[in-house]
């Protein structure tokens, strides 16, 4: 296993009260497998990542509870400065923002090359012929020519691919993809997803790719983690999920997905919205969206139920919710 998440439970301190946006969440990543972790914005997705990455704004954020096993060992008592070396060389995070989240004073070629220099002590001669080889395995036309550039001379879906460039750069074991396609057209999304699971597969890496948007994980994702209120409501295989989900949150956003065979239909919402993280409802955090909730999902809060092998289903009728798909 190469990454293995236990219990985890993160807060952060609001003028509100607590957020509670991490609330025991278990997953786990094997070398070349891909996890695809969905959910509704603000379930918890990016800060379970950053806390993962070590990059958690703390304070107002706290990890509470948990273990983040990577490699073998628990990430969580370690020093900042060993935590520094972990990341960029061991994992990698790409973001959603690649303008935000590269340098704009540096040359895109500077920043690749400083991957090298840094953690590799190479020459600026030797890291600069690298900057150009990773601009090219990621298919940037005219590498050569284009690695003095800045980010902003770039279009939205060359950008990404530099950003993808920075976090493969060292061969990481792990790279975390958070929302990688969100801010790109549709055409541009597909290429700069069959780029980053290309390159998956042939550096043989762990892969979390977090999204809203269950369209775009079919066919890389190996696995899929769905979250909710900071939980994970349904884990299973990817094609497990697809044919019939477990959990009535899971069969919400699977309905929510537009397809082609339904234009001019008006596309199924999941109702109402999100819980607010300081004030979680009682029993099944979706019980007052849920279309299935009975009595006891007020007052019981469901473990994961074990649905075969490797699926689970945090819900009190996962088997009429399977029955009924
Ligand atoms: N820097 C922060 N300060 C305060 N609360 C935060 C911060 N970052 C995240 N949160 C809380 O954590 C929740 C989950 O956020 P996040 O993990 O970013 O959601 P998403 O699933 O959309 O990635 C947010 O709704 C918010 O309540
Ligand atoms: S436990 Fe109840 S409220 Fe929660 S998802 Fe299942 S049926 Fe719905
Ligand atoms: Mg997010």
């Amino acid at each position: 296993m190469l990454l293995d998440v236990r219990d985890l439970y993160v807060e952060f301190r609001t003028r509100d009260g607590i957020a509670k946006a991490v609330n025991g969440v278990n997953y786990s990543v094997s070398a070349g497998e891909t996890l695809a972790v969905l959910g509704e914005s603000g379930s918890g997705k990016s800060v379970t990542a950053q806390a993962i990455m070590g990059i958690l704004d703390m304070p107002p954020g706290k990890i509470t509870g948990g273990e983040i096993i990577f490699q073998g060992r628990d990430l969580l008592p370690l020093k900042e400065e060993e935590r520094r070396k972990v990341r960029g060389a061991e994992m990698a995070m790409i973001f959603q923002d690649a303008l935000s989240s590269l340098n704009p004073v540096l040359s895109v070629g500077d920043q690749l090359a400083e991957m090298f220099i840094v953690h590799r002590g190479m020459s600026k001669k030797d890291a600069r012929a690298k900057a150009v080889e990773l601009m090219d395995r990621v298919r940037i036309p005219g590498a050569r020519e284009r690695v003095g550039q800045y980010p902003h001379q770039f279009s939205g879906g060359m950008r990404q691919r530099i950003m993808i460039a920075m976090a493969m750069a060292l061969e990481p074991a792990l790279i975390i993809a958070d929302e990688p396609t969100t801010a790109l057209d549709v055409t541009v999304q597909a290429q700069v997803m069959e780029l980053l699971a290309e390159l998956q597969r042939e550096l043989n890496m762990g892969l979390i790719l977090i999204t809203h948007d269950l369209g775009v994980v079919a066919d890389v994702a190996d696995k899929i983690a769905v979250m909710y209120a900071g939980r994970i409501v349904e884990t299973a295989p990817v094609h497990e999920i697809y044919k019939a989900p477990a959990h009535p949150y899971t069969r919400g956003l699977l309905d929510s997905i537009p397809r082609l065979d339904q234009k001019g239909q008006e596309l199924y919402a999941i109702k109402g919205l999100p819980p607010n993280l300081t004030a979680i409802p009682s029993g099944c955090p979706f019980h007052p969206r849920c279309p299935r909730a009975q009595d006891i999902c007020h007052t019981d809060d469901p473990p994961l139920f074990r649905v075969s092998e490797e699926r689970r289903s945090a819900c009190h009728f996962w088997k009429e919710t399977l029955r009924d798909a």
